[in-house]
């Protein structure tokens, strides 16, 4: 496949950037999407310019690092799965592909199509633990049943790989649906009940402070996210907050 590519490109958080024009050629309908920029840098570097920074690290659909907003989609045109998880047989040859960083205030732009993303963090500092007694008398786990309709929906939660693609996809850049899971993950086991209260309160708090904007219930959060993350865990984390607030 021939392509043209439409690149955002940003020297740096000060720089006010622009969309670039590159062409590549003989793509293979078999790479990752990341494989065809490597291909995109390589020839870059070959003629002395300045590759793209683009952010990357399992290439697998684990890790949630590569952030791209292809074509106007958190992750391009395929569902349920990553940028790196996405293949070129999903484009076809002549194809112009629009690539930019995810757009957020919270998520600011580094450099190119690399963002900030250590708001993700700070919300999960303010209140995504457990505190366990490990003096010597820790309970087993196995001696505290837990309903597997709970287990289950816990581990849905857990799933989120903290991508942003939900902030990226939304028109408020609300942050909702990756607190969502995150309250949600310990707020259905016992073990999360002891800081239920505390946890959502001031993993909000640290939400709103960070910038991001709030949930009006349009859906594409749920629809873009690559591990189907449900809106029902935005609705459990409401609940949650408002049973705290009383
Ligand atoms: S909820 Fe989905 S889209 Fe949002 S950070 Fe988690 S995995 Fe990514
Ligand atoms: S590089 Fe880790 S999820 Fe894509």
């Amino acid at each position: 496949m021939n392509l043209t590519l439409k690149i955002w490109r940003q020297k740096g958080p000060q720089d006010k950037g622009r969309m670039v024009d590159y062409k590549v050629t003989d793509i293979s309908e078999h790479m990752s999407f990341l494989e065809m920029m490597d291909v995109l840098n390589e020839g870059l570097v070959a003629k002395n310019e300045e590759p793209v920074a683009f952010d990357h690290d399992c290439r697998e659909g684990i890790c949630g690092a590569c952030s791209l907003h292809i074509n106007g989609e958190p992750h391009g045109p395929d569902r349920g799965i990553t940028t790196c998880q996405l293949h070129m047989r999903m484009f076809n040859d002549g194809d112009t592909i629009h690539i930019e960083p995810w757009r957020a205030k919270a998520f600011p732009v580094i450099k190119d199509l690399v963002v900030d993303r250590t708001a993700f963090e700070r919300i999960q500092q303010a209140g995504a633990y457990i505190s366990v007694n490990t003096s010597g008398n820790t309970q087993d786990a196995n001696s505290i049943p837990i309903p597997k309709k709970d287990a289950d929906l816990s581990m849905d939660a857990a799933a989120c790989i903290g991508c942003g693609a939900c902030v990226a996809s939304c028109k408020n850049s609300s942050a909702m649906l990756f607190v969502g899971a995150k309250v949600s993950q310990f707020a259905l086991l016992p073990q999360g009940r002891v800081e239920a209260k505390e946890r959502v309160m001031n993993m909000v708090k640290q939400m709103d402070e960070e910038g991001f904007g709030n949930c009006t219930n349009t859906g594409a959060c749920e629809v873009e996210c690559p591990k189907g993350i449900s809106l029902e865990n935005i609705a459990r984390m409401n609940r949650e907050y408002l049973k705290a607030s009383i």
